[in-house]
């Protein structure tokens, strides 16, 4: 028989194990017509000493290709192409798998969703543009204990399969919290673990949205909630914010033109402007969705961190008709990498959520749901809460004395009641977004008004995050963005 070629070159640098580049080389050799079905193969002493591999990779490779039907081998006669292979057309060679690149699909697909990615901010950047906590100040030593002792008494149970609403005792903890501090009438039924709040915002989406429903948004707002509702077919209407939150007499003038599936606000701290909903408008909100069917989505992302008096309950502690699904996360009082949040919600909508989750991801990471609950349950959490609510007022405190020190001319703002930002306007004729480019480039990273309208129009405002810089780091921001202003 004359000797069998392969059409590529093995390749000993490759990843890719050599018995199934041969295997791969074999096989397109095969697709390709250029080896016959019943056509000889060589044996694999002989096709070892040609390819100058062992004898075993060449077997390992002739097994994988008879594992998959390929060829067949017979006793005594040798290895065979397959007879039972259906005529193929000898096709164009198609790329190696060496030269494949993977940079297009061989079918139909939408383009991604319009989601930020995470900025690698260089070392010793100071960044101010997201509302994260401080995690270089976490317990680490009490969660990880939290975490050991929920691997030796959970034991393997936690690391089995388990129902999608979350772990039981998680559950039990978070209703207690939630109605000692916040004031829900929260029970384990009613609740529902999720992956942050994104994970709770992308199930209440998909729970409740049929494709083309109209849902009324804040603009300003959060563009990731936004998108998850975008991606469940969610058709939506900005409604403008302001010093008082969102305007619901717009609201209810949308609702009246065509009709309302959902709102989606975040009434304590709105995002970005961090103004809380004011009592007029959360009562009229209740009575329009109660008379007008429409959900309330209510998105409370930062309730502990309020400085000035106590933190207004949420509108779901006052919601009578069960319209409110409250959205929630433990990112902002411990971490955003933990990835822990959860929907509170009437029942049947838990339950239809619940089902949604099942197919999402299954189910949440027990091991983690046991041990915060044995932390909510000791107290830590709390503990943690109340030492950081002193330490994000004191940095609120440092970034408000320095910008009136340093900015006074360049910005306008209310010093925030609550939350892990600031939102301040730019004086006329400063071009927010420039300025915040500028700043990047001497290391300080703040965010622009515009990334936060509906329609991506700029906006003189910025928005400062403090509570995840020290003072020093603060003050040593501001005079980076002092120094980074664009001159008129
Ligand atoms: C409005 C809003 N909702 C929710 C979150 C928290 O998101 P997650 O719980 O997915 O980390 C944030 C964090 O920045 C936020 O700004």
């Amino acid at each position: 028989m004359r000797t069998w070629e392969l059409s590529v070159p093995l390749d000993e640098a490759s990843p890719t194990p050599l018995f199934v580049q041969i295997a791969r080389a074999l096989s397109e050799d095969i697709r390709r017509g250029r080896l016959k079905p019943g056509a000889a193969l060589p044996g694999s002493r002989a096709l070892a000493t040609t390819l100058r591999v062992h004898r075993n990779t060449v077997l390992a490779a002739y097994q994988e290709l008879e594992a998959q039907g390929w060829i067949s081998t017979a006793p005594a006669r040798g290895t065979f192409v397959s007879s039972a292979l259906p005529d193929v057309e000898p096709a164009p060679p198609a790329a190696s798998p060496r030269s494949r690149t993977l940079d297009s699909v061989g079918f139909a697909l939408e383009p991604p969703l319009r989601t930020r990615e995470p900025v690698d901010f260089p070392r010793g950047a100071l960044v101010l543009s997201g509302g994260t906590p401080d995690v270089r100040l976490l317990p680490v030593e009490v969660l990880a204990r939290a975490w050991r002792r929920a691997f030796k008494l959970g034991g393997q149970r936690l690391l089995d399969y388990a129902g999608p609403q979350g772990h039981p005792r998680l559950r039990a903890a978070l209703a207690q919290m939630l109605a000692s501090v916040r004031g829900l009438a929260a029970t384990p039924d009613s609740l529902l673990v999720t992956r942050g709040s994104q994970g709770a915002l992308f199930l209440a989406a998909r729970a409740l949205v049929r494709p083309g429903d109209r849902v009324a948004v804040e603009a300003l707002g959060y563009r990731p909630a936004w998108e998850a509702l975008r991606s469940v077919g969610a058709q939506l209407v900005p409604i403008p914010v302001d010093e008082e939150g969102i305007r619901v007499d717009k609201l209810e003038a949308a609702a009246a033109r065509h009709g309302l599936r959902a709102v989606y606000l975040t009434p304590h701290h709105q995002y970005p402007t961090t103004v809380t909903l004011s009592p007029a408008r959360r009562l009229a909100l209740l009575a329009w969705a109660r008379s007008s069917g429409c959900a309330l989505i209510e998105d409370d992302y930062d309730h502990e961190f309020h400085y000035e008096g106590r933190p207004v309950l949420p509108l779901a502690s006052a919601d009578r008709d069960n319209v409110v699904i409250y959205v929630g996360t433990l990112s902002k009082v411990l971490a955003p990498g933990l990835r822990v949040g959860f929907l509170f919600a009437p029942i049947p909508f838990i339950q239809r959520a619940t089902s949604i989750r099942a197919v999402v991801d299954r189910q949440g990471d027990l091991v983690a749901e046991y041990a915060l609950a044995e932390l909510l349950e000791e107290g830590e959490l709390q503990r943690h809460v109340r030492k950081m609510r002193g330490v994000y007022r004191s940095r609120r405190d440092a970034l408000v004395e320095a910008l009136h020190k340093e900015l006074s001319g360049a910005l306008d703002f209310t010093v925030p009641a609550g939350g892990m930002t600031l939102w301040a306007r730019c004086a006329p004729g400063l071009d927010a977004a420039a300025w915040a480019r500028s700043a990047s480039t001497l290391g300080a990273w703040f965010s622009h008004g515009g990334q936060y309208t509906f329609d991506g129009q700029p906006l003189p405002a910025v928005r400062l995050g403090y509570a995840g810089l020290k003072e020093s780091e603060l003050r040593e921001a501001v005079r980076r963005m002092t120094r980074a202003r664009p001159r008129k």
